[in-house]
């Protein structure tokens, strides 16, 4: 390793020798970071620790290009996250879903027209804002007075920061002319100018810079000491709204301007905007203004300004259906292709990933991308025609990197008359590299699978990974590291095993009392974390059982379908014969289709599996599914069918208002349906 001895370093003689060295010292300093702040357990001397970070920030300095956005000598430190509260939004605070260019766009005013039942010529008013880059906060003022701060947190649950919040200049204490309960969304953030004067004196006290003004708010805002916060002059916008205990108007802008005769800044170039074309103009003024604005923005907003058709749109499980985000486009950058690794996911995906030289893609250091899938390496689109003008990609390659957002870097494109003269084509294995199981590719799909399922090391793991990941079970300090070595030992090798620890560590387990720098607070706490684990809602342990094309909406779906543990195995162990009722009940579930029934029927008819899946159940504290949020009404819980031409609304509108009004959704009318909402040309339902 190169960290032997970090203080008496070599000289460093090319980019490319540093750039292993930075990738090395920042693995084992963000190893360290993590031994030491949430695991309370070191794993390197304060000596070692400040000449590793010496060492990088040197590299760093000597190779800018090289630093990492997430580099550790830019971290905030010591994270604080366990030192605040968790605090429960009474709303879920959403993502956005986003639009690339005017297709997108134009299918977002497709969709939302659809939704409504409405042609493409009525009028449908949006108001265009500025994305901030900052950090989602949520803001409760109770008659008037704010009582309460939380950030984002994974949407459901954040963390309590009223203290620090109450720091900020721009967030009122009090608000003249609220009503009883409001509760205020919108984004923290810094400026370019506090930015620039934090960072230079973070430098000055020897103390780390910020990667962006991003990372500096966050930083700040979750400081543990709120003076802290006071001093980073932290800003706000307000954006929009949570819960409310009285309409404060009809439109978004007219909210907004309410907004501020409370006293809440709100940002000034939010506009009115008729239709797509408007919204594209306003997108091409607002990039152009960008690089003069005095904070950083990341794209533009386009909301429908009518706040009646906003509720009628409501959301789906993840982003407001009346909303999108419009991202500026992707930044690129050319770099050299070293080498093609295949990574085994958690359904047996063989996953091609490109290693590469690394290249700052706008202002992010990028050394891996994704490669989706072989026909995506050999020049091939997802319908077989050719993508690249059907130029394959070979290790040697000088290639084109692009980035949009948050999202993982692709390599896009590729440069054939830089290519190295001794390339070859690469050869897409067809075995597992990891048990050396045959890998198959089925029926249409791009994916090549390995069939070792659980006799694979590799898909084993990584369902463990899914298992305790944050919107499955969320056992925060079972971190991949630790879970790779449970697994190792044979400690851990399904998921019902992790419950089954702290039993082992009490009757005297020698891995796990003997283990390596393993202190008892340290393990008390993990264990205190996954008994917490115990009670959990239906929808987060079908999503944790991690079974194909099983994702969290679908969870959700089948959680509030069956209701209890017990109901779901039943329908799903039931449903095996295709012609039978349980089938036709599974099938009938909005959103579950062929693909999916199958995908859960195959699972659980592998006995394995089964045997697995009920040692883990015995281990849990299942929580019935809560339906959300759903009013009392004379259709509460019972299963209604929608069938031909509706007057009123669209199908869709009508199957969301039911289900906010408490009832079930079914494709088909089978044994269980209490109600059949027949319009013209129903036909024979
Ligand atoms: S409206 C999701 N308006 O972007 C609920 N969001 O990518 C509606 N953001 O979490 C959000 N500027 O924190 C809205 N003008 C703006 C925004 C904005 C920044 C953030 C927001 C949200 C994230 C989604």
């Amino acid at each position: 390793c190169a960290m032997a001895e970090p203080e008496s370093a070599s000289p460093i003689e090319s980019a490319e020798h540093a750039s292993v060295e930075i990738a090395e010292l920042c693995s084992l300093i963000r190893n360290a970071d993590d031994a030491y702040f949430r695991k309370d357990d070191p794993i390197l001397s304060d000596a070692e620790y400040d000449s590793s970070k010496r060492r990088l920030r040197e590299l760093e300095a000597i190779f800018p290009e090289l630093k990492a956005e997430d580099s550790p000598t830019g971290s905030v430190g010591a994270r604080p996250s366990e030192g605040f509260a968790k605090a429960t939004h009474q709303l879920p605070m959403l993502s956005l879903d986003n639009a690339f260019g005017e297709a997108d766009v134009r299918e977002f005013d497709a969709k939302v027209r659809r939704f409504l039942g409405w042609g493409a010529d009525d009028s449908l008013e949006y108001v265009a804002e500025p994305k901030i880059d900052g950090l989602s906060i949520s803001l409760t003022y109770e008659t008037g007075r704010l009582s309460r701060a939380a950030t984002r947190g994974d949407g459901v649950t954040g963390e309590d920061v009223t203290r620090n919040v109450m720091t900020i200049g721009d967030v009122p204490r009090s608000l003249d002319g609220a009503p009883a309960f409001l509760e205020i969304r919108g984004e923290v953030f810094m400026s370019h100018s506090d930015f620039a004067d934090l960072n230079q004196r973070q430098e000055e006290e020897g103390a780390k810079p910020y990667m962006n003004p991003r990372n500096a708010a966050a930083g700040s805002l979750r400081q543990l000491d709120p003076e802290i916060t006071r001093a980073r002059r932290l800003k706000f916008y307000a954006h929009g709204l949570g819960k409310v205990s009285d309409n404060l108007s009809a439109t978004q802008l007219e909210v907004m301007d309410r907004l501020k005769s409370m006293g809440l800044p709100i940002n000034d170039r939010a506009s009115k905007c008729a239709d797509v074309d408007q919204l594209m103009a306003y997108f091409d003024i607002l990039e152009s203004q960008r690089s003069q604005l005095p904070y950083d923005i990341d794209g533009a907003v386009y909301k429908v300004n009518d706040l009646a058709l906003q509720a009628r749109l409501g959301s789906s499980s993840t982003a407001p259906r009346w909303a999108v985000s419009a991202k500026f486009p992707a930044e690129t950058a050319w770099t050299t292709l070293r080498d093609i690794e295949i990574q085994v996911g958690r359904t047996g995906a063989l996953s091609p990933v490109a290693r590469l030289d690394p290249v700052n893609v706008g202002g992010v250091i990028v050394s891996n991308a994704t490669l989706h899938n072989e026909d995506y390496i050999a020049g091939l689109g997802s319908d077989g025609s050719p993508i690249r003008d059907g130029k394959d990609l070979r290790v040697g390659d000088w290639v084109q990197v692009y980035r949009a957002g948050d999202v993982i870097p692709k390599v896009a494109d590729v440069d054939i008359d830089r290519r190295p003269e001794d390339a070859v084509q690469f050869e897409f294995p067809n075995a597992c590299p990891v048990c050396g199981s045959e890998a198959r590719r089925e029926g249409n799909d791009a994916v090549r699978r390995c069939v070792g399922e659980f006799t694979c090391s590799a898909q084993r793991v990584e369902k463990l990974k899914h298992f305790v990941s944050r919107n499955a079970f969320n056992i925060e300090g079972l971190g991949d590291k630790l879970i790779e070595q449970f697994h190792s030992e044979d400690l851990v090798s399904e998921p019902g095993d992790i419950f089954k620890l702290r039993g082992r560590l009490e009757q005297g387990d020698e891995r796990l009392a003997e283990r390596h720098g393993w202190g008892e607070r340290s393990a008390s706490k993990l264990f205190d974390e996954i008994d917490a684990a115990r009670e959990v809602s239906l929808d987060r342990v079908i999503f944790g059982l991690g079974i194909r094309h099983v994702g969290e909406g679908v969870s959700e779906r089948l959680a509030l379908q069956f209701g209890s543990w017990d109901e779901f195995a039943m329908a799903v162990d039931g449903a095996g014969d295709k012609s039978g009722d349980v089938w036709s009940e599974l099938v009938a579930i909005e959103g579950i289709g062929d693909r999916i029934a199958s995908s859960l029927i195959d699972a659980f008819q592998d006995e394995r599996v089964r045997a697995a899946v009920d040692r883990l159940v015995a281990e849990l504290d299942i929580r019935p599914a809560e339906r959300p949020q759903t009013e009392d009404s004379p259709i509460s819980g019972l299963t209604v069918v929608f069938t031909g031409t509706l007057e009123a609304m669209t199908r869709a509108e009508a199957k969301v208002r039911a289900e906010a009004l408490g009832a079930r959704i079914s494709g088909s009318v089978s044994g269980k349906t209490d109600l059949v909402v027949a319009g013209p040309g129903s036909g024979s339902k």
